[in-house]
Parts: C-alpha cells; sequence; structure tokens
C-alpha cells in the first residue's frame, strides 16, 4: 500500500538534495511528479528517474514561476500537492550583503513560496483539497550568525504557512518542515570540514547530520492522509538540534550524571 496514490505533485526546486529525495519518495508513494528546476538538466535527470515531467523556471521570477506552474498543473491535469522547496543561502557578515545576493536568497524562499501558494492554494481551494509543504529551516527559527538574510527568509516561510493554512483552509492543509544540516549539495562546502561537521554532531542530539531521505519522509508525512488533521504546523527535522540550549546544555552534566551513579 502506497501513501499517494494517484495524486499530482509538483515540487520546487527538485534537482537536487531535498528536493530530488522529495520528487523520489512522493513517487515511490504512488504519486504522479512535476520536477521544476532552474538547472534544466538536473530537473530532467530527476523527472526521467521518477517517471514524472521536468519543468525549469528561476522560482525567484514571479511571472516565470507562475507559467510554469500553471503549465505544471496543465500537465498534471489538476495538482493535489505542492513542495515548495527551491532555496538558496550565503553566509556573509550582516552588513556585506550586497542588493543582488540579498534579493536573490529572498525571492527564491520567501518570494516564490508566496507566489507559487497563491497561484496554487485558488486552484486547490476549487478543487476542494489539496496540501502544501514549505521548506523552511532551523535557521528560520533559531537564527545563526552569518545568514541574516536566509534567517529572516525562512522565518518568513514559516509566517506564510501560517497564514496560508489560515486563509486556504478547510480544504487546503499547509504545513513546513524545517530542516537542521542536511547532507545535499548545498551543504558539502560547509561539511567538508571535519572540524565543522564534528561541531554540528556534537550540538545535535542525535549526533549526526541529517539525509535529503528523513526530510522527504517527513514532507511525504505531511501531504498524506496519515496527517489529515495537520495544519499550520512547522515541523522541525534537524535529529533534535533545537532543544538544547547553547548556553546552558552541558552546564548541569554534573548533577545529572550524580542522579545516574549506580547506587547500591
Ligand atoms: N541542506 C540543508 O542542510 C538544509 C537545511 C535547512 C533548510 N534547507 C532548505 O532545503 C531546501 C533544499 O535545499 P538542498 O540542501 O536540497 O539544496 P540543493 O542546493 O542541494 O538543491 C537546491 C535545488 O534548488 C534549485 N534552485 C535554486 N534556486 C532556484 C531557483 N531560483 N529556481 C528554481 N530552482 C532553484 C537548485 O538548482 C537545486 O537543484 C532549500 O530551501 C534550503 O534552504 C536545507
Amino acid at each position: 500500500m502506497t501513501l499517494l496514490p494517484g495524486r499530482r505533485a509538483l515540487v520546487t526546486g527538485a534537482g537536487s538534495g531535498i528536493g530530488r529525495a522529495t520528487c523520489e519518495r512522493l513517487a515511490g508513494e504512488g504519486a504522479a511528479v512535476v520536477a521544476l528546476d532552474v538547472d534544466a538538466d538536473a530537473a530532467r535527470a530527476v523527472a526521467g528517474d521518477v517517471g514524472g515531467i521536468a519543468l525549469v523556471a528561476d522560482v525567484a521570477d514571479p511571472a516565470a514561476l507562475e507559467a510554469a506552474l500553471r503549465a505544471g498543473m496543465e500537465a498534471l491535469g489538476g495538482i493535489d500537492i505542492l513542495v515548495n522547496n527551491a532555496g538558496v543561502g550565503a553566509v556573509r557578515a550582516f552588513d556585506r550583503y550586497g542588493d543582488e545576493e540579498y534579493g536573490r536568497i529572498v525571492d527564491t524562499s520567501m518570494r516564490a513560496t508566496y507566489v507559487a501558494t497563491s497561484v496554487v492554494g485558488p486552484a486547490m481551494v476549487a478543487a476542494g483539497s489539496g496540501a502544501v509543504c514549505n521548506v523552511a529551516s532551523v535557521s528560520g527559527i533559531r537564527p545563526t550568525r552569518g545568514e541574516a538574510p536566509y534567517s529572516a527568509a525562512k522565518a518568513a516561510v514559516i509566517a506564510l504557512t501560517a497564514s496560508a493554512a489560515l486563509e486556504y483552509g478547510p480544504a487546503v492543509r499547509v504545513n513546513c518542515v524545517s530542516p537542521g544540516v542536511i547532507d545535499t549539495p548545498l551543504t558539502a562546502p560547509l561539511l567538508a570540514s571535519d572540524g565543522v561537521r564534528a561541531a554540528i554532531e556534537a550540538g545535535t542530539p542525535l549526533r549526526r547530520v541529517g539525509t535529503a531521505g528523513e526530510v522527504a519522509t517527513a514532507i511525504a508525512f505531511l501531504c498524506s492522509d496519515l496527517a489529515s488533521y495537520v495544519t499550520g504546523v512547522n515541523l522541525p527535522v534537524d535529529g533534535g538540534s533545537l532543544v538544547p540550549s547553547a548556553q546552558v546544555d552541558g552546564v548541569l552534566a554534573g548533577i545529572v550524571a550524580w542522579e545516574r551513579r549506580p547506587r547500591p
């Protein structure tokens, strides 16, 4: 038995990492998939692998995104699932982002999520059902130094999730995942440093980085009937990295160890 038999899904940023894994998972669960990416070769490769349809568009361009979404809905004969996954980041001091880079980061995550949901949401409402899943980030909940535009854009994605859940319910459920550090081409340069990887693992209760497939599983759940009474939530998929407070975690470890001491 599959989770999404006969569903029609469109995934943005489908050519790599979490988007590719999501296309594979949704197709594996029985959905027909449109793989949208700005990288034409990557979109075609994923679509070929999952037996889906490739679309090429820059989601940061509202007119191009809307045209691609309408083409995708026409090709599928409607749409049941939208995954707003495309996103780009950078690491730079707060005041060192130029206009172009700031715009690219914010437009790819926040604006594209708004535009795509504005186009697809009403179509889902008219059809009587649908599920949207946005991909935010733990950085949108707990910003880190060096990621100001990215963190702000992802916080906005979480807010847009709540607004859309309120406005497009009850027909449409709108949810969001917030990945922690996931092993994808986006994080490869960061994780290439053993020191950085070790520090990230040490600050993660599950003591490892995540896989794209683990995020895709959460997305598939939120888009499926298993989550039929779930809307407006932001689900961290982060190995628990949001749990410990950087300031006090470990401070009380001695007392915990004392409590756990072997007793006669
Ligand atoms: N990897 C992580 O640790 C992590 C953590 C938190 C959140 N995220 C988020 O998950 C999402 C996917 O990240 P990933 O790690 O899989 O990245 P990735 O770089 O592996 O893949 C991103 C894909 O999006 C496409 N893309 C980028 N800009 C686009 C645009 N303007 N229009 C259309 N397609 C575009 C790229 O071509 C690429 O195929 C992003 O929104 C990212 O911010 C990732």
